[in-house]
């Protein structure tokens, strides 16, 4: 996710273009760039590391004239965060200058073919290969630029909002998108563009939301035009913004948090994008392919990580031991880094961290590096100090997680712990053939079972208040959904300061059953699975003792409406990969509880984003 602002009109593009990309700061943060037809013709790109006041200062001294110009505030993906590789990014010519939100996913094909044709790239990002695409498109087949870019987006797989804007015709930027947002503003003789309306609100309350597919050329004194990527003129769905700047950059949402809650299918196909071949049902994972052997060679896999990261280990741990069949441990890497722990040269240690600069487990890595072990990398952050400290690793590519309690990067994590584990299982020929492709197809389809888990928002909207009085909750849950109890009662406890305890459903006779009386909500995850029979009996024992208990169960499910107070249906899946689906409710029950708490459920009391401190 990044930021894209544009401007074409009679005003300086320069300060427009710096205003936009501060209020798009909060979706990524890792470079910044202008690119702008100056005064004399030229194409000027400037561009810094880091946030956006880098580049104003880097622009200090330059030549910031024009009044066309496109701007970016990048979250790398392609291409560790560096001037180098931040947008805008020129053509060889320098005719061109692109800027890009999404995934080129065929780019490295259309790098080498280019790269045959003579064509020399400056940066390591997936976006430099689409303005070299469309120059060489435009040259070598004398095009508009118009007529290059819907060439070259015929030939692009992926995702892509982009602007891009040729110096020999300053009246003009072309735009196009696809799964990545592009607004486009309508003012007076001048136009806008931007990832959201933000940039835009305080020029033009007029603004049009391009469709997927959709290519707008937006030229000076002309009516703005919209067509389909193959040219058919699409009519303009003119909309007046009616929503104030901080609803905006949580896209209408209260909360960030809430918003992330929603983003989780986008970010999970955004997760195996390019990953999952979904005509094959295979998964390739770069890691894998650069370091198959130290991955196949393991004799035992020993999961870092803090928190809700730590969670996700845990499921990733019965992954790798249920289908690879390899020995697996998960440490908080707090107590690792200083329990002096056995280590070898035969263990590959996967460090998880959504921020990847959580202090301790940076701090778990080194000693395991020191002790000669393998270490893979699980995080979100690109560049950030764990991906640099690892041998290799895979990122989530979920986007910015602004709300501290952390949502769309838990199902990250366990959609690339679930990647990973199928890559070795089926390497290693521990699950057969037909296991695999099944269990691959199935996890393509959990960003549309998300979507249908979102759909009991409103059902927990409406139960939540029933829970805001609680002193404290029981979250039950076995097998895979064992770790997802816990991280339910992390979700509650750190944004609505209930405390909160997740347990396995089977543990509660060895002591934490006297806890229960009506004064006790307990939570089961009660989903169809080998264990199902055994938790229905766990929730008997529960009520029976006069415990209150809402119950989440795949749909379908007639038998624990009659032990449980509130019934929460979820789709069906496999038994490994219920967790992303049974995490939603568990997630917006603590973010409408902490509502109803009138709690500051983005930015919660005593906790930081990311705790790189020990
Ligand atoms: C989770 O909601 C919390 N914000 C916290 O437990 C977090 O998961 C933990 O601090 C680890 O952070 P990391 O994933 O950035 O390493
Ligand atoms: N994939 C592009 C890159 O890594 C764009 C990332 C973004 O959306 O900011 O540069």
């Amino acid at each position: 996710m990044c930021g894209i602002v544009g401007y074409i009109g009679t005003k300086k593009a320069y300060p427009i273009l710096i205003k936009g990309l501060q209020r798009l700061e909060y979706r990524g943060y890792d470079s910044a760039g202008v690119a702008m037809i100056s005064d004399s013709g030229d194409l000027n790109v400037y561009k810094a590391k880091g946030k956006v006041d880098n580049l104003t200062e880097f622009c200090s001294d330059k030549d910031i004239s024009g009044s066309v110009g496109i701007a970016h505030t990048r979250w790398a993906t392609h291409g560790e965060p560096s001037a180098r590789n931040a947008h805008p990014h020129y053509s060889s010519t320098h005719n061109l200058a692109i800027i890009h939100n999404g995934i080129i996913e065929n780019y490295a094909t259309i790098k080498a073919k280019l790269q045959t044709k003579g064509v020399e790239f400056k940066s390591d990002t997936d976006t430099e290969v689409l303005v070299q695409l469309v120059e060489y498109v435009m040259v070598k087949k004398n095009l508009t630029l118009l007529e290059a870019v819907q060439v070259a987006l015929h030939q692009v797989i992926g995702a892509y909002a982009i602007a891009i804007v040729d110096k020999r015709d300053p009246r003009q930027i072309i735009a196009a998108r696809k799964q990545s947002p592009l607004v486009v503003g309508i003012g007076e003789d001048e136009f806008f563009l931007g990832s959201d309306a933000s940039p835009i609100i305080d020029y033009t309350d007029k603004v049009v939301y391009l469709e997927d597919g959709n290519i707008a050329v937006i030229r000076l004194g002309e009516e703005l035009r919209v067509m389909s990527i193959l040219g058919e003129e699409q009519e303009l769905n003119v909309k007046t913004v009616d929503i104030d700047l901080g609803q905006i950059e949580k896209g209408g949402y209260n909360h960030f948090m809430l918003k992330e809650i929603f983003e989780q299918p986008e970010c999970l196909k955004n997760c195996m994008r390019g990953r999952i071949n979904v005509e094959g049902n295979h998964v390739t994972l770069s890691a894998m392919i650069d370091y198959r052997q130290q991955l196949l060679s393991a004799k035992r896999i020993v999961i870092v990580a803090c928190g809700t990261s730590w969670h996700a280990g845990l499921i990733g741990k019965q992954l790798f031991e249920s289908l690879c069949r390899i020995p697996c441990e998960v440490e908080y890497a707090s107590e690792f880094r200083y329990r002096n722990p056995v280590v070898t040269k035969d263990d590959v240690v996967i460090a998880i961290s959504q921020s990847g600069e959580t202090a301790d487990t940076l701090a778990a890595i080194q000693l395991a590096k020191e002790q000669g072990a393998f270490i893979y990398g699980i995080c979100n952050a690109i560049g950030s100090s764990i991906p640099r400290a690892t041998d290799t690793g895979t990122y989530i590519h979920v986007g910015p997680e602004i709300g501290v309690a952390s949502t769309k990067a838990f199902t990250g994590q366990v959609t690339v712990l679930s990647m990973l584990a199928l890559c070795l299982a089926s390497e290693r020929g521990t699950i057969s053939e037909e296991q695999y492709k099944e269990m691959v197809k199935e996890l393509t389809l959990i960003p549309e079972k998300q979507e249908q888990a979102l759909k009991t928002n409103e059902q927990i909207e409406r139960l939540a208040p029933i829970f805001t009085y609680a002193k404290n909750c029981l979250y039950l849950g076995r097998g895979y959904n064992y770790p997802l109890a816990l991280e339910g009662a992390l979700k509650l406890k750190e944004i609505s300061y209930i405390h909160a305890e997740g347990y396995p459903a089977a543990e509660m006779k060895h002591g934490p059953i006297a806890l229960i009386d009506s004064e006790m909500p307990v939570f089961v995850i009660a989903t169809r699975d080998r264990l199902y029979e055994k938790v229905i009996s766990n929730i008997q024992e529960v009520r029976a003792r006069g415990g209150r208990v809402t119950a989440l169960v795949t749909e379908g499910d007639t038998q624990i409406q009659k032990f449980a107070d509130h019934i929460i249906t979820l789709p069906d899946t496999l038994e490994c990969f219920q967790p992303l689906i049974a995490s939603i409710p568990l997630q917006l029950l603590a973010y409408h509880i902490a509502v109803c708490k009138g709690k500051d459920v983005d930015r919660p009391r005593n906790l930081a984003k990311s705790v790189t401190v020990e």
